[in-house]
């Protein structure tokens, strides 16, 4: 079985430099030394360099990248100046840029087909809303194939490092995470898609919405779930070292 990827998400926290540090190094002390597990942290674009600089196990993520190359596009990041932090999997998509900042599907294809040719590893968020869920799983389906296709237009054929984090986001920062057969039937059914679409196999299919130390296991032990992106409980390092140990011991 492909080792399982924990991403710590830990969007606009922590306050400063130093509470960050701290953070990593207990998640570094965390991550074991053999590559039983693929431990990413993705601290706010300001740590990224502190924070690199005390990772040896655990790899580096961004929140965010822009498109477009260097040049006159104020505030924004470019992917040379990620790829010099030594950064490999960035974060494209997340529902939270979508519904905050009115991130388009045609923004978030721009970025995953920008950071994927600069070489980094593409974390591509979907998830459906509460109210597409309540008219069921297929209708889940059926946006999150919508999403797929839009974000994913242009991608070449049998890509690699691609991972789709499938985030609904009803359960996000809710404590009420979906139910693990569901997401097992929506990562077969994301898979399913890259392969008929993109002739992709073996995508790494992660689950992200209120995951714990505590219901980490019921994701992590099925095949088909290759990981969990991970927000509030990667800021605290007790919890997401019961995640990393868990995910370790996954045979
Ligand atoms: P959560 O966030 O673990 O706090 O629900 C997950 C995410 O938004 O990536």
């Amino acid at each position: 079985m492909t080792k399982k990827l924990l991403v710590a998400n830990w969007k606009a926290n922590p306050d400063s430099p130093g509470r960050a540090l701290v953070l990593a190094k207990k998640i570094e002390k965390a991550t074991p030394k053999s590559k039983v597990v693929e431990v990413v942290i993705a601290p706010p674009f300001p740590f990224l360099l502190p924070v690199a600089k005390v990772l040896k196990k655990a790899k580096l993520g961004a929140q965010d990248v822009f498109w477009e190359d260097i040049g006159p596009y104020t505030s924004e990041i470019s992917w040379h100046q990620l790829k010099h932090l030594k950064v490999a999997y960035v974060i494209v998509g997340h529902s939270e840029r979508r519904r905050l900042l009115r991130e388009t599907d045609d923004i978030v294809n721009k970025k995953v087909l920008a950071a994927l040719k600069a070489g980094l590893k593409v974390i591509l968020c979907v998830g459906e809303p509460k109210a597409i869920r309540k008219k069921g799983i297929g209708a889940a389906k059926n946006y999150v194939k919508s999403q797929l296709q839009k974000d994913l237009r242009g991608l070449k054929p049998k890509t690699k490092k691609l991972v789709i984090a499938y985030e609904p986001i009803w359960a996000i920062g809710t404590g009420a995470p979906d139910k693990p057969e569901d997401t097992v039937k929506m990562a077969q059914f994301i898979k399913t898609s890259l392969n008929t679409k993109f002739k992709i196999l073996n995508t790494r299919i992660l689950y992200g919405g209120s995951v714990t130390g505590k219901n980490a296991a019921a994701f992590l032990k099925h095949g088909g779930i290759g990981g969990a992106l991970v927000g509030g409980a990667s800021l605290k390092p007790k919890e997401f070292g019961k995640i990393i140990t868990i995910a370790s011991k996954i045979k």
